[in-house]
């Protein structure tokens, strides 16, 4: 299987998450802590490619309020606009680069994808992104799987009762095929 290509900057609206392995981008209460020590593929630098293809960032309210910091996206390299998407934008304290909007969230697509000035817009929550999933506005989602089973926290994609939802494989190659991956236990 080839490795992913890098990702280029077209005015897309791209869901982006590093991922255990059992499917969680965040562990229970927003932890994050599961993530350190794990290194980058290859001799890539990924968060370069990042930064230079991201004109603006979608999240959603309780993303934001547990890391109320836009200056630290991709560690404090990216800086472009911000909007959080919230029912109750009055009670968000300000916080420089960032807008809260309460509305459509095709309309907020439509928001960040003006502000992104042709590069894409990136999707940091994934309430937000099975929305535009389910609604067509999602053009692609990038998953980094990390070497780690969490086994509680939130999920990239929860919906219960749902149906399958299928995908097309965009590392060049078939693109039906799964993907094989092999660990072993850390001891
Ligand atoms: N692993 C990674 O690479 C990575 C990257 C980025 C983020 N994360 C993690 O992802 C988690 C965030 O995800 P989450 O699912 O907990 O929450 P979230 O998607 O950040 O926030 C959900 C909230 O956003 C608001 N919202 C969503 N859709 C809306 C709409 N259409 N209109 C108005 N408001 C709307 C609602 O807030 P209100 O109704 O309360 O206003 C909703 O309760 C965080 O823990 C973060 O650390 C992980």
């Amino acid at each position: 299987m080839e490795e992913m290509e890098p990702q280029t900057a077209s005015g897309k609206v791209l869901w982006h998450f590093t991922m255990s392995l059992d499917g969680f981008v965040a562990g229970p209460g927003h932890s994050m802590d599961w993530m350190q020590g794990i290194e980058e593929a290859g001799d890539r630098d990924i968060v370069a490619e990042y930064v230079a293809t991201t004109g603006a960032v979608l999240g959603g309210r309780d993303g934001w309020d547990a890391f109320p910091d836009a200056s630290m996206t991709y560690g404090g390299r990216w800086s472009g606009a911000t909007f959080v998407l919230t029912h109750h934008p009055e009670d968000a304290a300000p916080s420089p680069g960032v807008t809260f909007l309460d509305c459509d969230v095709a309309e907020a697509v439509r928001i960040a994808l003006d502000a992104a000035g042709g590069k894409n817009v990136e999707v940091l929550s994934p309430t937000i992104g099975k929305q535009l999933l389910e609604r067509g506005l999602l053009d692609e989602m990038d998953i980094h799987v990390a070497p780690v089973l969490l086994g509680d926290g939130i999920r990239l994609y929860d919906n219960p009762g749902g149906s399958p939802v299928a995908l097309t494989l965009l590392n060049g190659g078939p693109s039906r095929v799964e993907v094989g991956l092999r660990y072993r236990p850390v001891r």
